[in-house]
């Protein structure tokens, strides 16, 4: 580990200005006379060679390097440091707690603290605590049971290859959307450090599934296009999609109510819908697989992800409820109309994928069982955003789902990583 020791003796060795703000004299001399040397072509040839070229220490600057460094030099003494006060005006001061706001913020955002939305800093915290890696789990069982011919059912291996279809490009979705749409329009900054933080989760999932395809020998072509070709999951994909591009174009920006209610309505879509509603079937199929101790490495990755998209919906939820909290007028009658109207388009789309994955019972659950439990969700995700639920007596067929689900339950979660597992493109310091 680096210490600060270790650095200033770096520091002091370097060969470089010890003053950073200021030109070295001596240098720029050096460059001075180096570029009047290279306007006269009489003497410019007679540059002496640096003396000992072996030596990295004792080596010269050439003329060209000199010439690059006085140059830089110049720019830096001419920085202008007033640029982009426009853009900033009224924000160059520090900022207090309660200059902060959701969407719409005029504080400056390079400003981490005060927090004001310590929750959002805390999910930052806890999502990296939970820090997790596809090549630290086991997938020797799962190639072993895939190669099998009678290793597992038609059904099993359906469900195998449309969760891997959905979730390797849905994930993509998810982070583009973060990245591309919401990252620049959402005005705080732990938020956005926990979008970051996610962001980065989802890169992560997105790494999962292309391992799991490539342990598994999959055709990744077909996998990875199933988005387009089968229409269960390319629906579930356009849906979102459509919220995404609603607001990625550079020249969007909300500060009206119509824009700020399409920001929201892309928050319900992406948090409560996608990551809150499509996820739901195909993770509890295989997470039922795995209950039945088949591709249990498999079932174990998405655990993680799981896990990751439990805490993403939660953020989600909150942030959403804070717009709500700063701009009630958003949330009128028709804001929350169209909210409900947005749960349940997406729990029919999972309704139809599940009735597409699973034509028969399979793994102890039949695409009814599903059903119920879709209605069971959308109903807490109304709840969650303050909705009337709409499936009235809904049940939850599945409540191994919310045990897995709830962490503190899991405590042992962590017993069942392979810690010396290693991959061949892991680092070895032997
Ligand atoms: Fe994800
Ligand atoms: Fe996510």
């Amino acid at each position: 580990m680096l210490s600060w020791e270790e650095f200033n003796a770096e520091e002091s060795t370097a060969v470089r200005p010890a003053n950073n703000s200021a030109p070295d004299p001596a240098l720029t001399e050096q460059a001075e006379k180096i570029a009047e040397s290279l306007s006269d072509p009489e003497i410019s040839n007679d540059y002496p060679e640096p003396a000992n070229q072996a030596s990295a220490d004792e080596e010269q600057p050439t003329a060209e390097q000199l010439s690059a460094i006085k140059q830089a030099q110049a720019a830096v003494e001419k920085l202008d440091t007033t640029l982009g006060e426009e853009e900033l005006a009224g924000q160059a001061e520090r900022v207090a707690v309660d200059d902060k706001a959701m969407i719409n913020c005029r504080a400056d955002l390079n400003q981490l603290v005060p927090f004001k939305y310590d929750w959002a800093w805390q999910k930052y915290l806890d999502g990296c605590a939970n820090h997790w890696m596809p090549q630290e789990i086991n997938m020797n069982a799962d190639v072993a049971l895939w190669k099998r011919k009678d290793g597992l059912t038609a059904d099993e291996r359906l469900i195998v290859k449309r969760s891997l279809g959905f979730f390797s490009t849905a994930d993509s979705l998810v982070a583009n959307n973060l990245v591309l749409a919401i990252y620049r329009l959402i005005t705080n900054p732990e938020c956005r450090q926990y979008i970051l933080r996610q962001a980065f989760e989802e890169a992560i999932h997105t790494h999962a599934y292309q391992y799991c395809i490539e342990s598994l020998a999959m055709d990744e072509g077909e996998i990875f296009n199933m988005y387009h070709e089968i229409p269960s999951v390319a629906k579930k994909a356009s849906w979102g999609l459509k919220y995404t591009n609603e607001i990625s174009d550079p020249t969007f920006n909300t500060g009206t109510p119509d824009t700020d209610r399409q920001l929201l309505k892309n928050l319900i879509a992406f948090y409560c819908c996608l990551e809150g509603i499509f996820f739901y079937c195909g993770f509890t199929q295989i997470l039922s697989m795995g209950r039945r101790n088949k591709m249990t490495g498999t079932s174990e990755q998405f655990q993680y992800i799981l896990r990751d998209e439990s805490m993403h919906l939660n953020f989600g939820i909150d942030m959403i409820n804070q717009i709500k909290l700063e701009n009630p007028h958003l949330w009128d009658e028709k804001m929350k109309q169209d909210a409900t109207q947005m749960i349940l388009e997406a729990t029919q789309l999972e309704i139809d994928y599940a009735r597409d994955t699973m034509p028969r019972g399979v793994l102890g659950m039949n695409a009814a069982m599903m059903e119920d439990y879709l209605q069971f969700i959308a109903n807490r995700r109304l709840n969650q955003l303050g909705l009337k639920e709409q499936f009235a007596g809904a049940k939850n067929p599945f409540p191994w789902m919310s045990e897995i689900m709830d962490l503190r339950k899991e405590k042992n979660f962590f017993e069942t990583r392979v810690i010396e597992y290693q991959t061949g493109g892991a680092l070895s310091w032997d």
